[in-house]
């Protein structure tokens, strides 16, 4: 046995140490606060739903679209997805949603299936309701050119 590991672990704490204070607790922001990490955290302020409204402008072609929509309450569980009430292709006729694309009833190993895949039985694991928040961080995203 050497005595490498030892070595790197003296000189991992070390340079921890002597940064640690850099990186304190106030400059990590995250979507939970400024709470100390071994604390519960609070309750953010709930903003409003932006009312319901047409279909969003997509930004590029394979991008989830968004939902125009308010979706308070809305469960999805193992016996139950509010989702596919509207947007299912039993029920999307009559609730006038769009319905589920062709591509989720593709499992994971490339088979196609008569019911959604459990990969996209989650709906809001990719497609996400609206607020106006101002952004955590600022970007410079532009949508596709053929989108524009
Ligand atoms: C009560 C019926 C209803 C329920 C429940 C519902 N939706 Fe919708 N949804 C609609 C309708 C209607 C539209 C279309 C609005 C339009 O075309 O003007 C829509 C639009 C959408 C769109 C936009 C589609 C596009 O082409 O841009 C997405 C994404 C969406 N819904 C996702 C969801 C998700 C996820 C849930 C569950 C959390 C959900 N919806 C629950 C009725 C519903
Ligand atoms: C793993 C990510 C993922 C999950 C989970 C998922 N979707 Fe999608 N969805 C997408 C993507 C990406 C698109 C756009 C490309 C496509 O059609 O596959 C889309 C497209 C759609 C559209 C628009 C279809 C169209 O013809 O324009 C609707 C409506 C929709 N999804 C509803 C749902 C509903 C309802 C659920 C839950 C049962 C769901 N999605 C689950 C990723 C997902």
């Amino acid at each position: 046995m050497n005595g490498k590991p030892v070595v790197m672990l003296i000189v991992a704490t070390a340079v921890l140490t002597w940064y640690g204070p850099l990186f304190s607790q106030e400059d990590l922001r995250s979507l939970r606060g400024m709470n100390p990490i071994e604390d519960t955290s609070k309750n953010p302020d709930s903003k409003r739903w932006e009312p319901d409204g047409a279909p969003i402008q997509r930004d590029f072609v394979q991008q989830p679209p968004l939902i125009p929509h308010d979706t308070k309450g809305y469960q999805i569980n193992l016996k139950f997805n509010k989702c596919l009430t509207c947007h299912s292709w039993a029920n999307y006729e009559e609730s006038g949603a769009t319905k589920i694309s062709q591509t989720h009833f593709t499992n994971r190993e490339g088979v196609e299936m008569a019911n959604v895949s459990a990969s996209r039985y989650f709906c809001t694991q990719c497609h996400v309701g609206q607020r106006d928040v101002a952004p955590l961080v600022d970007n410079e995203f532009e949508a596709v050119k053929v989108l524009q």
